[in-house]
């Protein structure tokens, strides 16, 4: 079975970012810097990169600061010229360069789930990645070619996961899962939101990349509000990863490469420091301070 080629992407970002409130009062999570970046750069970057030009951004409130990135600044253009700040140009046209980026808006943040049900007319009748917007893939290990190789392969649905130690399944949606016939791809016979440890069928993780079939929005039409009151994505793939065709079988493919999480405080911070250190124009030097200030702390 064949699917079409997969040319959207569906990147949410109108989540309410409470675990990161002050900062995400009036500024979406998703544009919480990572060194330099927005952390949403680096995800539509991914995007492109994956070939998927063509963007839709759900957003809610404070969509402004996101709309404004993704968009040109004449303003700042013109200082830039001015001054001759040819690196300072190059930079700011990469955020607006590098896909065509359309935006929808959520309304009411009724879960990850609802969000994705904003982009039906927007996706049509073809299978789409979905990115979420604070979760980054190093684009060393890039994972999204593999999704949808696999689902043009299998049809049906695709989603990553990532094996994770059993206390920390319960912050994840997890995968039951049967051995496929390639190394990397699985079944997913079945979903769960944020299971107890003690519940959770398996340590596969669900991460923040999808290749999904169309038929998802007719399910997710008819998900109710699950886990945390939320109409949740991982409810409507339970759902497809019982079916043979409309929308199904799910497969997973496993991801073993570098991932940051920028959701939470601590994984944001892990994040930084990693970006950076690896950065060539700031990583030695950022690397020698931060050794000197680690071994001061002792
Ligand atoms: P999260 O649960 O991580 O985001 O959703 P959140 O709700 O903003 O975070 P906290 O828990 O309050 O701190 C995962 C992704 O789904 C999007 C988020 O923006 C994030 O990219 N999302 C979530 C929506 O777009 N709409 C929603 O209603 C919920």
């Amino acid at each position: 079975m064949s699917g079409n080629r997969v040319t959207k992407a569906v990147i949410p970002a109108a989540g309410l970012g409470t675990r990161f409130l002050p900062a995400t009062k009036a500024m979406p999570k998703e544009m919480m810097p990572v060194v330099d970046k927005p952390a949403i750069q680096y995800v539509v970057e991914e995007a492109a990169a994956a070939g998927l030009s063509d963007i839709l951004m759900i957003t809610g409130r404070n969509k402004r600061p996101l709309e404004d990135h993704f968009d040109r600044s004449v303003e700042l253009e013109a200082r830039l010229k001015e001054r001759g700040d040819l690196a300072g140009l190059e930079l700011i046209h990469a955020a607006t360069d590098v896909a065509a980026v359309h935006f929808v808006r959520q309304g009411d943040p009724k879960g990850l789930g609802h969000a994705i049900l904003t982009a039906a007319t927007f996706v049509g009748s073809e299978p789409f990645a979905v990115l979420l917007g604070d979760d980054l893939i190093d684009p060393r290990d890039a994972i999204l070619p593999r999704m949808i190789e696999v689902q043009a392969e299998f049809g049906g649905s695709v989603i990553a996961l990532m094996e994770v130690s059993p206390d920390e399944i319960s912050l994840y949606g997890a995968a039951a899962i049967e051995p496929g016939t390639e190394a990397d791809v699985v079944r997913v016979t079945s979903l769960v939101e944020k299971p107890a440890a003690a519940e959770a069928p398996s340590n596969y993780a669900v991460i923040g990349r999808y290749v999904l079939s169309p038929e998802i929005f007719e399910v997710l039409e008819k998900t109710p509000p699950g886990r945390g009151d939320e109409i949740q994505l991982t409810d409507a793939l339970q759902v497809l990863a019982q079916r043979d065709d409309r929308g199904g079988p799910v497969h997973g493919v496993l991801f073993k490469g570098r991932r940051y999480d920028t959701g939470d405080r601590l994984n944001y911070l892990k994040t930084i420091v990693q970006i950076a250190s690896e950065r060539n124009d700031l990583g030695p030097e950022f690397l020698n301070w931060l050794k000197e200030f680690i071994s001061e702390k002792r």
